[in-house]
């Protein structure tokens, strides 16, 4: 089967790559290497072709659509830091990137979208864990962008004959591949670094804030799933480990495995940043027969691995 996948140099859609690549797709990418790069595909030079190109061009993007079965649209502006800094940027290629996507895949008869959405679009919800029937509420313009591009992917597939799209929800991913070192660069890289080179860790709030991280893998998983599984056309399902861990805990977890000692110095919340996340799976055990198989002790040793050591599992 021949597949897209946008932002395929990123951190997860690297890892979805050499997945589809495993199973016997032929893929290729398309990434405008922003917060993505080239050294995330080393190695799969021969097998995958890469198209250079920006979500935001119309062209670019049907250019790269035409031909596949699958498109998986991962492409987008992550981080809800930057996108209080910079919502226009974070609005143009995370809405109208995803249009174009869906637009092109329409007109070039692509059976379905997968897209990656966040749980950033709850928001602040009143009742954990968290359902894909409340009501979202998001609060960083991330979560907004994430929002309206998932609803026009449901449209899509209301809207358009036979058009299929499927939409996931990721929580706090991890894994190997993760950039450690941009100015937003996620929380669990930037632990695992700081702790192995003895420097505190920063914690936003009081680090009792919880997140339902989530071992790569487990995302991927639930990717191939939702490409072919069948009567799951324009629906949403929250993709995560499913079980709670605070950001101390976190911390301290990460220093066991290192065995190296833990100093966090505290710095108050940011603008955006929720209090607690934690997601109810059984929609997508039921829609998709996911099952998160690597839980987050063994993901985040994985990680370590990769990121101290430059070995993966
Ligand atoms: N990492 C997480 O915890 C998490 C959680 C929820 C949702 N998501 C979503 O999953 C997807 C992948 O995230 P990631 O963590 O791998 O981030 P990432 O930044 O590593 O990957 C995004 C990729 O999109 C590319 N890209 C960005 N803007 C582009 C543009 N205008 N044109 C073409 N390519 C562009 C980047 O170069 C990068 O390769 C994103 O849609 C993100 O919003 C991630």
């Amino acid at each position: 089967m021949k597949v897209l996948v946008t932002g395929g140099a990123g951190f997860i859609g690297s890892n979805l790559v050499r997945a589809l690549l495993a199973r016997g797709d032929e893929v290729r990418v398309l990434d405008n290497f922003s917060t993505g790069s080239r050294r995330n595909l080393d190695g799969l030079e021969r097998d995958v072709e890469v198209v250079e190109g920006e979500l935001r061009s119309y062209e670019r993007v049907h250019n790269a659509v035409r031909g596949t079965e699958v498109v998986y649209h991962l492409g987008a502006l992550g981080s809800v830091p930057r996108s209080v800094q910079d919502p226009l940027t974070s609005s143009a290629v995370n809405i109208e990137g995803t249009l174009n996507v869906q637009l092109a895949a329409r007109d070039e008869g692509v059976r379905r979208v997968v897209f990656a959405s966040s749980s950033s679009v709850y928001g602040n919800q009143p009742e954990l864990p968290l359902r894909e029937t409340m009501a979202p509420d998001p609060v960083s313009p991330y979560g907004v962008a994430k929002l309206a591009a998932e609803r026009y992917c449901v449209s899509f597939s209301r809207v358009y004959h036979s058009f299929e799209t499927v939409v996931l929800r990721y929580f706090n991913v991890f894994g190997p591949r993760q950039d450690p070192t941009s100015q937003y660069a996620a929380v669990v890289p930037r632990f695992i670094t700081a702790i192995a080179e003895g420097r505190p860790v920063t914690v936003y709030d009081d680090g009792e804030q919880s997140r339902d991280f989530t071992y790569v893998d487990n995302v991927v998983r639930a990717n191939l799933l939702a490409a072919d599984a069948e009567g799951v056309s324009g629906r949403i399902f929250n993709i995560s480990a499913g079980s709670p861990t605070s950001v101390n805990e976190l911390a301290d977890t990460i220093g066991r495995l290192l065995g190296r000692p833990v100093e966090k110095t505290y710095l108050p919340p940011r603008p955006g940043d929720l209090r607690n996340s934690w997601a109810d799976i059984g929609e997508a055990r039921a829609g998709l027969g996911y099952e998160p198989q690597i839980g987050l002790e063994e993901g985040l040793s994985r990680t370590c691995e990769y990121l101290l050591n430059g070995k993966e599992r």
